[in-house]
């Protein structure tokens, strides 16, 4: 027997409410706040991700899945939104548009980890990318929208973390100064954050084990490094949040595991649970797209992990609105009603009404577990009787009322007492 493979998995019928769910709430946001949706192909050439994560990151070093084509392209299946977003803002010429560009995407994201709860090889993100504004109130604004995103389900209990990690004029004085610290505390550091010290320092911050994180607690801060711009900038973003009364918590540990990140970065997470199981997050990456061969061209975003919110919409007990209403279930006996059956189907579905037929020559009884069993309200029954007299009994499951009718008024009984 195959299975899925390891890290992946079905999203089975019952589960798809949630799904359905969270991706309209999605795209009636993104209308709220004037996104449009973009799709990008699930791979790219590797480089773009290589160039844009960052060499030394995780996903890049250990997560990437990278192939060869026959060709003997070197593509990557996508590890994140971001980069093919601001690809095909520059390969469209968007940067000729007015900006803002406002951009969304549900998408599926491949990253090889060690999977656990909420954490797969394959996941779907949300995600939006405002291009163009390096005004703090775009900060706000797609802070906002991401908090909304779970308000609007319905999601409480979260917090909403948030830190500078200054641009490319304060953050080498940054990093050194964390190198200087680090290299006095390195003796008690995990072998991940002793390689960390030269090759990503920021991550340092990030690491959970216990030594680790005592050592990052008292590590210097980034704010305390940021150049004149960077800290109006951040001020700015705090004065909006207070104004728009975000509840955000300044937090120095806050870095984010790629490397594009400039000045502001944020992650929304739940209530007693690590940074492995942040909801979404995201943050400014003003230097990415001339990066990418465009113009200097500030921007920020976010996306959200859509299993790790079908998580917590369980775990927060939130029902969802159910996907389709039960379809009226028409159980037939003997081969003339069998025909009068595949008729009836046939055109109670052209009158937009949802019907499944009764499987075979099973028995009534048999077909009225069937219909039970797929939570049909109403079941049309067509046996000898109703054959000689060119009718239709229509069963309700709940009453047990029966009303007899011609096939041709079974359509509008049944809108009636829908
Ligand atoms: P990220 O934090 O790497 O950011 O991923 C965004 C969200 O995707 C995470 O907060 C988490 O909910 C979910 N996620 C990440 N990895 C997994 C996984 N292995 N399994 C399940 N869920 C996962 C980005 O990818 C950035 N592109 C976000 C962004 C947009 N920044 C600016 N614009």
């Amino acid at each position: 027997m195959y299975k899925a493979p390891r890290g992946t998995a079905d999203i089975l019928p019952e589960e798809q409410g949630y799904w359905r769910f969270i991706e309209d709430r999605a795209i009636a946001l993104c209308r709220l706040y004037g996104y449009q949706r973009l799709d990008t192909p699930a791979f790219e050439d590797a480089q773009l991700f290589t160039r844009s994560i960052g060499e030394g990151t995780d996903i890049v070093t250990k997560e990437m899945y990278t192939f060869k084509d026959r060709s003997g392209n070197i593509l990557a299946l996508r590890p994140e939104g971001t980069a093919p977003v601001c690809r095909a803002y520059l390969e469209h010429g968007m940067d000729n548009s007015p900006q803002p560009v406002k951009l969304y995407y549900l998408a599926t994201i491949f990253r090889y980890e060690r999977p656990q709860a909420g954490r797969y090889r394959q996941h779907y993100q949300f995600g939006f990318e405002a291009i163009g504004d390096a005004d703090p109130t775009a900060d706000a604004e797609v802070i906002e929208m991401a908090w909304q995103f779970f308000k609007s389900l319905g999601l409480g209990s979260l917090y909403l973390y948030l830190n500078s990690i200054g641009c490319k004029v304060c953050r080498p004085k940054y990093m050194e100064s964390l190198k200087r610290y680090y290299s006095a505390h390195v003796s008690g550091l995990c072998s991940d954050c002793k390689t960390r010290i030269e090759k990503n320092p920021l991550r340092l911050l990030d690491c959970k084990k216990p030594f680790c994180y005592d050592v990052a607690e008292a590590a210097p801060k980034s704010t305390g490094y940021l150049c004149q711009e960077c800290e109006t900038h951040f001020e700015a973003v705090q004065t909006y949040l207070n104004t728009l009364k975000l509840p955000f918590e300044v937090n120095h540990r806050l870095v984010r595991g790629l490397d594009y990140y400039t000045k502001t970065v944020f992650e929304i997470q739940p209530l007693g649970e690590g940074a492995q199981s942040a909801l979404g997050g995201g943050g400014r990456y003003d230097d990415l797209i001339e990066e990418l061969g465009g113009r200097p061209t500030p921007a920020i975003g976010f996306a959200a992990g859509m299993e790790r919110v079908v998580l917590n919409l369980k775990r927060q007990k939130i029902t969802v609105p159910s996907l389709t209403t039960p379809p009226v279930f028409i159980a037939h006996l003997g081969n003339e009603a069998n025909l009068e059956a595949v008729k009836l189907a046939s055109t109670l579905r052209k009158d937009g009404i949802a019907a499944i037929m009764g499987t075979g020559d099973r028995s009534l009884k048999s077909q009225l577990r069937q219909a039970n069993s797929i939570g049909s309200n109403y079941v049309a029954i067509i046996g000898e009787d109703e054959v000689k007299s060119g009718t239709v009994t229509l069963r309700n499951m709940m009453s047990g009322e029966q009303k007899t009718a011609p096939p041709a008024a079974l359509g509008d009984l049944l809108k009636k007492v829908d």
